[in-house]
């Protein structure tokens, strides 16, 4: 039997790939209502594949608050969140308490596997309390991507085990021994560093590709075949150079501060990071800096109606945490109140509780205002007809519009396609 304690894309992602490793699992949260909705079985976030399977294995499976459930686990899973305090410094306040809670509840000789995203020198404290306690603790980093949470759970890029003891990594190992991917093993604070270092090198490459986006509209270059031809070496590789309005969500905003934070505290400051946030925070509101260029100032926007196209943070989750559209539209609210929010993966519990209008019906939509914000890669604008596009401006915050949906344009505005005519 294993425990696994917060149950959010990542405890839900570890619940589900043990459940297929068929497992039996005690999950648990502090949230009654994700309680009740897991019991129910609705699944509290948007992720593909882990509903089917929490149903088809719900006899293994017990969904509760209560700690005590957790005795007889041999192996507890950590799961909580690590949110950041206004200092940038990591809050420990949740995991802090969870520690604490295991450490009291469970059986001597338990393993505990930290999952949450945790600074260098957490672990160690933990195992010298778990020492004392008669238990052993790990770190093992978790690198899955929203919207392929079951996915990246159950077929892991690495598997990284910061483990300071013999018998922790015993378990370990015959826990992990169905999971089929390189596992390295290394001492706590390395392990640690790893997943911050990691987060940390994507967002920064997310902030380079937009500053090269931002020069490209300068220059009449095309960011896309700048991105293509960079890719095609093979030092540089795949992955995190799509250029846009930056990055958001639940991991990059808060563990680039954290860095940065821990860093500078420990007298070697990661500079290199603290650009990367800087320009974050710049790229966020290239779409409204357009916006205010075009009208000479956003107090001018008078009667033209706004669609937000795309709320979350990305185009496949329906995550609001740091959402890039929202810190936008509290900027826009301020000047005009004639705007419509558009998200097909938003349920209807989250659009209650945000306080605007929503619109269903992509293509009615589009016929009912005058501008588009885009702000996620939401890719069904491009099977609309071309001619819905005639008179609109459109402020392109993913480069998703097609090239000849963005020349029918009044105005299209995307970043880094600075080769388009009409741009
Ligand atoms: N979301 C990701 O893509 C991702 C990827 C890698 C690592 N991480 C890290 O994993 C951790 C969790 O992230 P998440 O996105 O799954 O968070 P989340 O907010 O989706 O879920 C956390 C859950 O923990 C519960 N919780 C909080 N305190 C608790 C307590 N004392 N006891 C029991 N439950 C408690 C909350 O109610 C919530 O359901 C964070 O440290 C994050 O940085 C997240």
């Amino acid at each position: 039997m294993i425990g696994v304690i917060g149950l959010g894309y990542v405890g839900l992602g570890v619940v589900s790939s043990f459940l297929t490793f068929k497992h039996d699992v005690t999950a648990i949260d502090i949230d009654e209502e994700k309680i009740k909705q897991l019991k129910n079985g609705i699944l509290p976030i948007s992720e593909p594949h882990i509903l089917e399977v929490l149903n088809e294995n719900k006899n293994r499976v017990i969904y509760s608050h209560d700690y005590s459930l957790l005795k007889g686990c041999e192996v507890v899973f950590v799961c909580v969140n690590t949110p950041e305090n206004k200092d940038w410094s990591v809050n420990l306040d949740a995991i802090n308490k969870c520690v604490d809670d295991v450490l009291n509840k469970v059986d001597k000789g338990t393993l505990i596997i930290i999952k949450s995203t945790v600074l260098v020198g957490y672990t160690s404290m933990v195992a010298k309390k778990a020492k004392e306690a008669g238990m052993y603790v790990v770190f093992m980093p978790e690198f899955l991507r929203q919207g392929h949470a079951y996915q990246d759970s159950i077929s892991p890029s690495r598997i990284v085990i910061g483990a300071e003891d013999d018998k922790a990594l015993e378990i370990v190992n015959k826990l992990y021994s169905s999971f089929d991917c390189p596992k390295v093993v290394t001492n706590f604070a390395s392990a640690e560093l790893a997943k911050y270092a990691s987060n940390n090198f994507l967002a920064t490459k997310i902030s380079f590709i937009n500053q090269i986006a931002n020069f490209s509209n300068v220059v009449g270059a095309n960011i896309q075949d700048v991105k293509d031809i960079m890719e095609l070496d093979p030092r540089i590789g795949k992955g995190s150079l799509n250029p846009g309005v930056g990055f958001g969500g639940g991991c990059f905003v808060k563990d680039t501060k954290a860095l940065y934070k821990q860093s500078e505290d420990l007298g070697s400051p990661i500079t290199i990071v603290k650009e990367t946030i800087n320009q974050n925070e710049k790229q966020k509101y290239i779409l409204l800096n357009e916006l205010s260029n075009l009208f000479n100032g956003l107090e001018y926007l008078k009667d033209n109606k706004i669609l937000v196209v795309g709320v979350s943070f990305k185009a496949n989750s329906a995550d609001l945490r740091n959402s890039i559209a929202l810190d936008n539209i509290k900027v826009l609210e301020r000047f005009t109140n004639k705007f419509a929010l558009y998200d097909p993966l938003l349920g209807k519990e989250d659009k209650k509780r945000l306080p605007y209008k929503f619109e269903d019906n992509l293509e009615n939509a589009i016929k009912l205002y005058d501008i588009l914000l885009i702000f996620t890669e939401r890719e069904e604008i491009n099977d609309l007809p071309l001619d819905l596009f005639k008179d609109k401006i459109v402020l392109d915050g993913r480069n998703v519009l097609s090239d000849d949906r963005a020349l029918k344009c009044k105005h299209c505005f995307s970043v880094g396609r600075g080769d388009l005519k009409k741009i």
